[in-house]
Order: structure tokens, then C-alpha cells, then sequence
């Protein structure tokens, strides 16, 4: 089991491990749109963990290139969790 905590919201969440963040719409206040990583919508900050995410895709990596995003931002609805903990900011 693996947790992301949404500062925003000042909640954790379970999730599987391996499991990809998309499923977290509707479950925390990041606002996600397309869903399939181009629209930038649900780009968040990892303040914690990122060590405990899969690399992003080349599709989010060319997506974040075009938001201008820092290193320490990703996609939530790309983003692959292998397990522990994360915490994000939007
Ligand atoms: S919801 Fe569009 S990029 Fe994540």
C-alpha cells in the first residue's frame, strides 16, 4: 500500500502500490481535465517521495517542457507511484 498526501487538502490517501495517480480525481481538490497528459491541468509539485515515482512518460516529459514546469513538478494523472509515500502541492 502506498499513501500521497494532497497538502491542499491536508489529506492522505491509499493507493496501491503501481498504482497510476489518475485515479485520484475526484478524491482530492487537483483539478484534472484530459487525463492523458497534455492538457497541464493537474501539474502538482512532489515536495516529498519523488524517489517513489516511476520517471515520467515521453509524452508528460514533452508536456512539462512546454508548461515550463520546475524538476520537482509532474503530471498527478501520469504519474506511476512504486510504493511508501509522496506528498504534493498544487
Ligand atoms: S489532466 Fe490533463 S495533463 Fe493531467
Amino acid at each position: 500500500m502506498a499513501r500521497v498526501y494532497v497538502k491542499n487538502d491536508d489529506k492522505w490517501i491509499e493507493v496501491d502500490d503501481g498504482a497510476k495517480l489518475d485515479i485520484l480525481d475526484g478524491q482530492c481538490s487537483v483539478l484534472f481535465a484530459c487525463k492523458d497528459g497534455v492538457c497541464g491541468s493537474c501539474l502538482v509539485t512532489v515536495l516529498e517521495g519523488a524517489e517513489n515515482l516511476e520517471p515520467p512518460t515521453d509524452v508528460e516529459k514533452t508536456t512539462l517542457e512546454s508548461l515550463g514546469a520546475e524538476p520537482n513538478q509532474r503530471l498527478l494523472c501520469q504519474v506511476v507511484i512504486k510504493g511508501g509515500e509522496i506528498k504534493v502541492e498544487q
